[in-house]
């Protein structure tokens, strides 16, 4: 059975989870795939931060070199964040014909449209299943299930913290403070929570999803967005008397044939499948013309569903280097449609 070296750039929540998988699961995976994945090194900011036990049979520093100039190495997978690092990383991996798979969204969302080019320019495979919606499998549907199809719009609820927000301030009858505070103690809200309250993140994951649903190449100035921050509770108990939850959305979809992006709060009915997403979790719906409305739901972030999202990138470029088929585009953005003017 052949051996597939994999380098890991970051150990943090997905990281480990990563690992454990692939380690819990070695058999499984190498039945399925017909290749045994193994990890070969990990490159990490502080390599004498204590880490679980599950991570002790590969060598962990702090120079990229180490993978990047591993040639036993084939499959990079980017988990450590941040935006101007894990792009020079990501492009000296694809440069050196290394497949690459990355969980981060606001790099795929800001130059997704480059590494592409730079994928494909070599020859190699570049996934990011776990950018958006955590462990809800939203892009390979949107790539594999509607090639034939129409998308009209693709809408959902993809922010986990300000789901949680807004469920603790519908069901628990918590102010807007009392329940960004649980988000934060819970881990889910980061100490500054612009991004995620704001809606930033949101359309971040937008901004993908618009790519693969329509072939549309937004920056974050196309996509009209208002977070939740200043809602409140009476706000909260008012919807819910005329028989809606409010929802933070992201709504791309077509208006007089141009694409038009929106992250906003919206008036979702009580008996509406969107609002019955509570927390931290997620859901996506998708309509198209032959298929009509379908919706994913799961969970949105966390160790393991995110990666197993990672897995699935993984054991996807697995089969494409079985198959030979490395270079497969993983998105559209070779499409052309207009973009609807933001509104602010
Ligand atoms: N901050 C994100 C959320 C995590 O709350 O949904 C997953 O991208």
């Amino acid at each position: 059975m052949s051996e597939i070296g994999i380098g890991l750039f970051g150990l943090g929540t997905v990281g480990t989870g990563v690992v454990k998988i692939l380690q819990e699961n070695a058999e499984q995976i190498a039945k399925r795939t017909g290749t045994k994945m193994v990890v070969k090194h990990a490159v990490v900011h502080n390599v004498n931060k204590t880490r679980s036990g599950i991570i002790n049979t590969f060598p962990i520093t702090d120079n990229p070199k180490d993978i990047l100039e591993n040639d036993s190495i084939e499959i990079v997978v980017e988990v450590m964040g941040s935006i101007d690092a894990a792009r020079d990383i990501i492009k000296r991996a694809l440069n050196a014909k290394k497949h690459v798979v990355t969980a981060n969204k606001d790099l795929i969302a800001i130059h997704g449209q480059e590494l592409v080019r730079i994928a494909h320019d070599n020859g190699v495979d570049l996934y990011y299943e776990a950018a958006v919606a955590g462990g809800i499998p939203i892009l390979r549907t949107l790539t594999s299930s509607f090639t034939a199809d129409e998308i009209s719009r693709v809408a959902g609820i993809i922010n986990g913290t300000s789901n949680f927000i807004l469920t603790q301030m519908a069901v628990n009858h918590l102010s807007y403070a009392q329940a960004l505070q649980l988000a934060q103690d819970k881990g889910f809200a980061e100490a500054d929570p612009t991004n995620d309250v704001e809606g930033f993140d949101a359309a971040y994951k937008l901004i993908i999803l618009s790519n693969f649903a329509f072939g549309v190449q937004p920056v974050l100035g196309d996509v009209n967005i208002k977070g939740i921050s200043d809602l409140t509770d009476t706000d909260i108990q008012d919807a819910h008397q005329l028989g809606f939850a409010i929802k933070l959305l992201g709504v791309a979809e077509r208006v007089d044939n141009a694409i038009s992006i929106e992250v906003a709060p919206h008036l979702v009915p009580l008996d509406h499948p969107l609002a019955t997403v509570h927390n931290e979790n997620n859901a996506v719906l998708v309509n198209g013309e032959s298929v009509g409305e379908i919706i994913l739901y799961g969970p949105g972030a966390g160790e393991l569903p995110t990666a197993n999202s990672v897995l699935s990138d993984l054991t996807n470029v697995a089969t494409d280097l079985a198959l030979n088929t490395s270079g497969r585009p993983f998105n559209s953005f070779n499409q052309d449609l207009p973009l609807a003017k933001p509104s602010q």
